[in-house]
């Protein structure tokens, strides 16, 4: 079945730039309306005025995640003004490039709140109104690191396997609610994040945000009797399997 995304509500967390806001910018020229969130409200006013010709709603919501009561007043304020919800992307993430031992607990702790914390807590007050959707979907926007280890990104692949368990679990949680969760797991990709993880990668072989986009937009319309439950994105410059 391909899904009709007119008049849809999709929540995004980290819009502002990279790839979140690749994913509404594409999200939007498909009808979706957006409820776009990160701590820069410029970049999230940019961000709708480029949305504009699409005839959609935005809504933004900025707030930074790393506060825990920032999640249930995105919430409020998409239900407050859309009265519904049917897509939630956590996409917002931060990374740290540093070996273990000069990691400090502030550093950590940040990581966590706004890697694994967020979408936990964004996932929690968002089910209720995902369960009155006839598409609910849940993404998450892990990394490679979500289930291997590089070396100097400690903190940050502490928080992206964090991500996938609690992704894993919460699948089968709501499985009987009919809430679709998917996890996308990239490599190096062309944002602002890469050069501060993998400054060793030729610019060249990085993914585009928007080839992350077009994965999303997939599985949010394909939503027949295949169903994929994770999706793992190397460069075309990295060998496969690796
Ligand atoms: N780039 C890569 O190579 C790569 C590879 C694998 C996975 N990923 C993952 O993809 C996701 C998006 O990353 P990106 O590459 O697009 O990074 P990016 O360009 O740095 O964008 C990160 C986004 O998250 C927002 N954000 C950061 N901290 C936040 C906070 N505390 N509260 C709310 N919003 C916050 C940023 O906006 P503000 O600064 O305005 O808050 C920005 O919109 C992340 O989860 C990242 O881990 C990236």
């Amino acid at each position: 079945m391909k899904v009709n995304l007119i008049g849809r509500v999709a929540l995004i967390t980290g819009a502002s730039r990279g790839i979140g806001r690749a994913i509404a910018l594409l999200l939007g020229q498909n009808g979706v309306n957006l409820v776009v969130n990160a701590r820069t409200e410029e970049s999230l006013s940019v961000l709708k005025e480029d949305l504009n010709s699409y005839g959609i709603d935005v809504l933004i919501c900025p707030g930074d995640l790393q506060d825990p009561i920032t999640p249930s007043i995105i919430v409020k304020k998409t239900i407050n003004h859309f009265g519904r919800l049917d897509i939630l992307i956590n996409n917002a993430g931060i990374a740290l490039a540093k070996p273990l031992t000069e990691t400090t607990v502030e550093e950590w702790d940040t990581m966590m709140a706004v890697n694994a914390r967020a979408p936990f807590l964004l996932t929690k007050e968002a089910i209720p109104y995902l369960k009155r959707s006839d598409i609910a979907t849940i993404i998450n926007i892990s990394s490679v690191v979500g289930t291997k280890g590089y070396i100097n990104q400690g903190a940050y692949t502490a928080s992206k396997h964090a991500l996938m368990g609690f992704t894993k679990v919460l699948a089968q949680e709501v499985f009987q609610d009919g809430i679709r969760v998917h996890v996308i797991s990239p490599g190096g990709v062309a944002t602002s994040m890469v050069a501060l993880t993998r400054p060793d990668i030729d610019p060249e072989t990085l993914i585009s945000p928007e080839e992350i986009a077009e994965i999303v937009l997939f599985l949010i319309t394909h939503r027949g009797n295949a169903v994929i439950d994770e999706v793992n994105i190397r460069r075309s410059a990295t060998p496969p399997w690796r």
